[in-house]
């Protein structure tokens, strides 16, 4: 019977320093696991009109290079429409003084873009001003 009552109290008093020790879980993203995810702001691409800064050095072979122009007045491409090709497509690129398409973009020894680099914005993406927002330590395979 003691024995009983001492485990007895023993579980009540874990039970009341585990209650006065509990800390409420907090997400990693510093809000309710319910609550909905806060749209983040918005910046402005960093780059100016095509054909007025120099490229973005590539920092791995077999990378995309990155879009160093903005890119917000230009139509979405679609199935029918493409404005990148107006200046970066073989047509074009002389005329615009723009760099040319990558050799892997055509289809095998013709001068026809291969359909699936037609959604060019899915592998090259243009680029905001903003500081990382975790720590970063990639270290590329081109020497610059
Ligand atoms: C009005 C002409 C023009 C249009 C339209 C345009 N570009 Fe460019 N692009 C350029 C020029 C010129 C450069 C050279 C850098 C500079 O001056 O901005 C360039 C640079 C680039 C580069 C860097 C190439 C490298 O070797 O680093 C990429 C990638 C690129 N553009 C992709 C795109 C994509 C994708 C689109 C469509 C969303 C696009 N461009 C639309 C003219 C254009
Ligand atoms: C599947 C991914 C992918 C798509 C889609 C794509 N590219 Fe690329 N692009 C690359 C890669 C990777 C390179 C680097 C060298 C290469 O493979 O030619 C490159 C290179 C380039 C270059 C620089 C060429 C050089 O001198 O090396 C330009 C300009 C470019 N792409 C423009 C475009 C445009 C415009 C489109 C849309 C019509 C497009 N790309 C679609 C992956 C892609």
């Amino acid at each position: 019977m003691k024995k009983t009552v001492t485990i007895l109290l023993a579980s009540l008093l874990t039970v009341v320093v585990g209650c006065a020790s509990y800390e409420p879980l907090v997400s990693m993203r510093g809000a309710d696991v319910a609550a909905a995810d806060k749209a983040p702001e918005t910046s402005a691409y960093a780059g100016k009109r095509p054909g007025t800064q120099s490229v973005i050095a590539r920092t791995f072979s077999t990378q995309p290079p990155l879009i160093p122009h903005a890119v917000d007045n230009f139509d979405e491409v679609t199935l029918t429409e493409n404005q990148c090709l107006d200046c970066h497509g073989p047509a074009n690129y002389v005329k615009k003084t723009s760099p040319k398409l990558g050799d892997s973009h055509y289809k095998t020894a013709t001068q026809v873009v291969d359909p699936s680099r037609h959604n060019c914005t899915s592998c090259h993406v243009p680029q905001v001003d903003a500081p990382a927002l975790v720590e970063n330590r990639f270290v590329g395979n081109i020497k610059q």
